[in-house]
């Protein structure tokens, strides 16, 4: 009996010497600790061994066993640091290798300056309204008092899409103030951001798709005097406190009086002249036209139901790239609408 213990513990502990894994390690207990294990067996044994012989034999089961359990201890904690050892070893980082460089984009140059104007206009209680792009002749033209037979109404200078003329591409923002009107009552006080198209070659200050941005206010009592309030303090805002203004008699058919609003020139700050040449910016102008505006006709008011006895208001109408054009110094339109990355990047 002596000798089955032990060849136990010289098999047992070079069996769990060998053992590679934690499965392996589990078979082995169960094999020599386990109830139906080597040692349980030998113990079985024990009742027939002389009362003298028990209590030796006994010890020397209960120090194999604890060598054993012993053993295998040693074998988990060896095992299982091998194992970590291998995960982290797979799992490595190198912090060492350069980064992937992520570049940001940001937002265009012309919804920045949109989204400036908006600001602006929402902070001095104006609604900001959208409006569709194919639009009725009646609502671009007709309503907007511009007769039959107008020249912005030629096919020369105006997307058709129907052989009657009564649907088109719409040629400025202006429908919207009479989308907004039969929608509302005074007192109103909106503004109409959108694309706007016209038939025209590209050059340095024409794209025949381009961004206008309507505004209108009526109410009772509303003056010439709130036009040019407005229009002021609103370009002051875009650009700087200091720059300068002026207004210019003008003729819309939608609005009577009319006027239009130049900024003087941000290249040659209105001398017309750069290094003793035209400047190239205004064309020696010393001014650039920034919209048009005016009191808006009574006939309007009333194609909207709107009693022009009672209320007034004025309306206004600028070019959204021009406003881009003089606020970030950009001297040729197409510019804006190629989209070449590297213009983009310097705003
Ligand atoms: N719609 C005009 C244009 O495209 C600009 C304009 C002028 C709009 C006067 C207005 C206005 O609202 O009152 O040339």
């Amino acid at each position: 009996m002596k000798q089955q213990l032990e060849n136990i513990r010289q098999q047992a502990l070079a069996s769990l010497e060998a053992a590679a894994s934690p499965s392996e390690l589990e078979e082995l207990r169960v094999k020599w600790l386990g109830k139906k294990g080597e040692l349980t067996a030998v113990l079985k044994m024990m009742g027939k061994l002389s009362p003298e012989e028990r209590p030796i034999m006994g010890q020397m089961a209960n120090s194999v066993r604890a060598e054993i359990e012993a053993k295998l201890e040693e074998a988990k904690a060896a095992i299982g640091a091998k194992v970590l050892e291998a995960k982290l070893a797979a799992e490595a980082i190198d912090v060492t290798v350069p980064g992937e460089e992520v570049t940001l984009g940001h937002q265009h140059p012309m919804n920045m300056v949109l989204q400036q104007v908006k600001d602006i206009f929402v902070g001095m209680g104006y609604t900001v309204v959208d409006g569709p792009e194919v639009e009725l002749a009646s609502y671009n033209f007709t309503r907007l008092n511009i007769e039959e037979g107008h020249p912005s109404r030629d096919r020369s200078d105006t997307f058709y899409f129907t052989d009657d003329d009564s649907i088109l591409l719409r040629t400025q923002t202006s429908p919207m103030q009479i989308r907004f009107m039969e929608a509302h009552k005074p007192p109103l006080c909106m503004l109409a951001p959108g694309r706007v198209f016209r038939k025209d070659e590209a050059d340095a200050t024409h794209s025949p798709m381009f961004h206008q941005i309507e505004g209108l206010v009526v109410d009772e009592h509303i003056t010439m005097g709130d036009l040019k309030g407005a229009l002021v303090a609103i370009m002051k805002q875009i650009y700087g406190e200091d720059s300068e203004m002026r207004f210019r008699p003008h003729h819309f058919p939608f609005t009577e009086p009319s006027c239009e609003m130049d900024m003087q020139c941000h290249k040659c700050h209105g001398t017309g002249e750069v290094d003793g040449n035209v400047c190239s910016t205004c064309h020696g102008e010393g001014w650039i036209e920034l919209l048009g505006a005016g009191m808006v006709h009574p006939e309007v008011l009333r194609n909207c139901g709107i009693d022009p006895e009672k209320y007034s208001g004025f309306a206004f109408g600028m070019g959204l790239e021009r406003m881009a054009m003089g606020r970030m110094r950009i001297n040729d339109l197409r510019l804006i609408f190629d989209n070449d990355v590297r213009f983009l990047n310097q705003f």
